[in-house]
């Protein structure tokens, strides 16, 4: 038998150099079996594509653990006798093809070989499968549930009663499908899904699809059968095995939106609920595409690792990202719920509907889904006030890349570990920071149409970056291109050429120089009368101009740069795109100051010459409310960052925050106070009393007006409430008297209690946090942590604990919670029979 396997696999070898894939070598690769593997690439070969699964699992709550068959319709393009997919951890017990009559190809077994550090196996069948022909290929397997968080896996949740009960859900993004059922898991092969699950009488069983019928099978199980999925990618498939209770509601569209929680938590889904019906809405018409499901399911999972998983019709998220209890939760914690509702339904339409060719592409899922939580939010919840924290996401991506580690938006990733670290602060907040410049470049309504002919260009099919380009602007007649704004022009000689403030522009080209290179561009400006000399370079962080490897770092970086700036002059922004390392720009007249990057809308960071830092210091402390909020935040974060890099002295900085006194603004305020904090921070460590001392009280007069200012209820607007709730921990953390004093009598009412009265939700968490600076305060968050049924109060409680300075209770905590899971964990071994040789 395995001669001939041999043979055979010679004889395939040619068939696959057919193919464009095959590069394999034979003998290279070997089989768990010691046989040659017929594929040596870690992605597949494309002369397979699956068109349909039917699955069908069962997975067992009580031996935890689920079998499954998996029927897959394949298309052969090129003839071939092996199939080669994915499987991780999975027994396979049968592999068949079958013809597209379902009759068996061979009536022998076939042997499956196995190739675990490519996650693959591979089906040989003695008979070609010829290409343009339709087979089924079957298979049995089973498992464990997993005991992480990917794949198939168990959960569980304790009840207030304290029984332990057990669920199992999935999460497969990106390369875990493989561990649930054998596949084709890579982006590129969308198929539809049948799925079927088995399920005992107490528990129900939730897919991607709507539920179509349920049987009786007998032995007290039941089979619930999915409505036929949409074509998609493997790793947006899910399937859940739970008891949760949900509420439920319907869009004006008619789509049956749905959100299951752990049944004591059910009180907790409300807001969801809403959140969800009013998100969902809003990209129907956004997209101006329909969700094309039935129905949308939301569920909080008690373990989760992500804070939440997009799956195509059943979306997966931590308790804290889902659940919101207005008696408890704070206003960050609904500004949070909401976010992440926006991004996952986000991807309904980037990500699931149009889904990125590879995962070196992942941005245009992740990018988008993070900008669209700003999109949506700002016009759904206009008093949530989203647009607050749009400049700390670009901060957060800037931080990462202006080190010479960072890489670029689009870059190479092939195994599984590259493919995971894909999921960082480039893809999500730089991609987000590159489209909220390019929606400000198009203007909202050219962005807007761009992507409504992406999504339609690519649905239900897969796309690139550069698809992504050439769709955002549509292409139109010479006469239309000259009349008309927002076109390319058909004719060769203005190919590709977009008019922006009456100069031609590569859109493409642009946006190239954003996603295929790494870093971020520092804009210096020289001021001379009526002329702007301008110059851009790479920012690196670590590395001074004065360093030997400067000049090398910079070699080669050069971008298009949409540039803003406004003046003493002029109360609208002026616009200029740079595409070389250096130019000159004329104003109108002489004018007292200039800003550049109007609200910071554009990635890249502004060095003005001496005069200009002076001017627009002097300009904030006479009249700060000439800048915007955002122009103000982003001179403070630049002016920062540029003394990080060795180009501004801290003195300098500080002067430029000396007007914060009369701030009253909750960015730019909370800007200067993270800089000054973490300074503070760095001293601190150092131990030097009286330094530490000075600086403490340095920081607190810049703002003892903004904290005297606070009640300590949960009145006010959301920004209120976020200036409230991170101005008041602060406080405390610098041992302010009055702040001390508030928190620890709202803490020993709290206690007296016996937690009954509820804390101003904003405040609570530092109201714990000063209570458990002694023994019985923390031995009595401890307690109450033990208790609690609210995911945001138990990581308040957390928090607090954490924040004792008592290092010796801490780790005396630590090491005792270690024992109790490390004993859960070795009582199987202990109890087990010893093992014979
Ligand atoms: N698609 C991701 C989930 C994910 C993250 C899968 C990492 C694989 C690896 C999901 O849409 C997501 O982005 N989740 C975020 C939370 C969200 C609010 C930004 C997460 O899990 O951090
Ligand atoms: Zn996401």
């Amino acid at each position: 038998m395995h001669l001939l396997l041999v043979i055979l696999f010679f004889l395939e070898a040619q068939f696959c150099v057919q193919s464009s894939d095959s590069s394999s070598p034979a003998g290279e690769n070997l089989a768990t079996n010691g046989l040659p593997f017929p594929w040596s690439k870690v992605r597949l070969p494309s002369y397979i594509v699956p068109v349909h699964y039917h699955l069908l699992i069962h997975p067992n709550l009580t031996t935890l653990r689920f079998n499954g068959s998996v029927k897959i319709e394949i298309d052969v393009k090129n003839n071939t006798n092996w199939v080669v997919l994915h499987s991780k951890n999975l027994k396979i017990f049968t592999a068949t093809v079958l013809d597209e009559h379902e009759a068996h190809l061979s009536d022998k077994v076939l042997s499956v070989l196995e190739y675990p550090s490519h996650e693959q196996i591979a089906i040989f069948s003695p008979k070609i499968l010829t290409s343009g022909e339709k087979y089924f290929l079957y298979l049995e397997f089973g498992a464990p549930l997993s005991d992480g968080f990917y794949g198939f896996y168990k959960s569980t949740y304790k009840t207030k009663a304290g029984e332990t009960r057990v669920l199992a859900s999935t999460h497969f993004e990106p390369t875990s499908a493989r561990m649930a059922l054998p596949c084709f898991d890579e982006p590129i092969f969308k198929a539809n899904y049948t799925v079927r699950i088995r399920r005992g009488p107490s528990h129900i069983a939730l897919s991607n699809m709507p539920l179509e019928q349920t049987v009786e099978i007998g032995n007290g199980l039941f089979e619930d059968q999915f409505e036929v999925s949409v074509r998609m990618s493997s790793y947006l498939l899910a399937f859940i095995v739970c008891d949760f209770r949900s509420v439920s509601g319907m869009t004006a569209t008619g789509i049956n939106i749905t959100i299951y929680a752990v049944p004591e938590k059910w009180h907790q889904t409300h807001y969801a609920l809403e959140a969800a019906l009013r998100l969902l809405e809003f990209y129907e018409q956004y997209f101006n595409i329909l969700y094309p499901l039935p129905k949308l399911d939301l569920i909080a999972i008690p373990d989760f690792q992500a804070g939440a998983m997009e799956n195509w019709g059943l979306t997966t998220y931590r308790e804290t990202s889902l659940l919101y209890d207005p008696d408890i939760s704070s206003a960050s914690d609904k500004l949070w719920v909401t976010m992440v509702i926006g991004h996952e339904l986000a991807h309904q339409w980037f990500g699931n509907l149009v889904t990125m060719e590879w995962w070196n592409d992942i941005w245009l899922n992740e990018g988008f889904a993070r900008y669209m939580e700003f999109v949506s939010l700002e016009a759904v919840y206009p008093e949530l006030k989203v647009e607050d924290h749009f400049l700390d996401t670009c901060f957060g991506a800037i931080g990462r890349d202006s080190l010479n580690s960072s890489r670029p938006i689009s870059s190479l990733a092939e195994n599984p570990a590259q493919i995971e670290e894909m999921f960082d602060t480039v893809s999500y907040d730089k991609g987000a920071c590159i489209l909220h410049m390019l929606r400000n470049f198009l203007t909202n309504e050219g962005f807007q149409s761009g992507i409504i002919r992406y999504l339609r260009r690519f649905k239900y099919s897969n796309a690139r970056n550069e698809d992504l380009w050439d769709s955002l602007i549509k292409t139109c007649s010479e006469e239309e291109f000259t009349a008309g704004e927002y076109c390319y022009s058909s004719t060769q000689a203005t190919k590709n050429a977009y008019r922006f403030a009456g100069e031609h522009i590569d859109l493409k080209k642009m946006m190239y120089t954003w996603t295929l290179q790494k870093g971020i561009p520092l804009i210096t400006v020289k001021r001379q009368g009526r002329k702007l000399y301008i110059g851009q370079e790479r920012f690196l962080k670590i590395v001074l101009p004065d360093d030997p490897s400067w000049h090398s770092l910079q070699e080669g970086y050069l971008w298009h740069i949409p540039l803003t700036y406004k003046t003493s002059h002029s109360d609208y922004e002026m616009k200029h795109i740079l595409t070389t390392k250096s130019d000159v720009l004329t104003l109108d007249e002489e004018v007292d100051w200039v800003k550049l990057n109007s609200d910071m809308n554009g990635y890249y960071i502004v060095h003005y010459d001496e005069e200009g830092w002076n001017a627009l210091t002097e300009l904030l402390r006479i009249n700060h409310t000439a800048l915007s909020f955002k122009d103000r935040a982003s001179l403070i974060h630049n002016a920062f960052q540029l003394v990080t890099a060795g180009r501004l002295s801290l003195n300098r900085a500080l002067d430029l925050i000396g007007y914060l006194k009369s701030e009253t603004h909750n960015v730019p305020l909370l800007q200067g106070l993270g800089y000054l904090q973490s300074f503070y921070k760095m001293i601190e460590k150092r131990n030097i009393a009286d330094i530490t001392h000075n600086l403490k009280t340095y920081i607190l007069q810049y703002f003892r007006d903004v904290i005297d200012k606070q009640s300590w209820s949960d009145d006010g607007m959301v920004s209120d409430r976020r200036l409230r709730e991170e101005v008041l921990s602060l406080a405390c953390d610098f041992d302010y008297p009055p702040c001390l004093e508030k928190a620890k009598h709202l803490y020993n009412s709290w206690v007296e209690s016996n937690g009954a009265i509820s804390l101003p939700t904003d405040v609570s968490e530092t109201v714990y946090m000063v209570g458990a600076q002694d023994d019985s305060g923390w031995a009595y968050l401890l307690e109450k942590y033990g208790v609690s049924m609210c995911e945001t109060e138990k990581s308040k409680f957390l928090s607090a604990l954490a924040s004792s300075k008592d290092s010796e209770k801490l780790s005396r905590t630590f090491w005792s919670e270690l024992k109790s899971c490390l004993d859960d964990a070795l009582e199987p071994l202990i109890l087990a029979p010893p093992l014979t040789l």
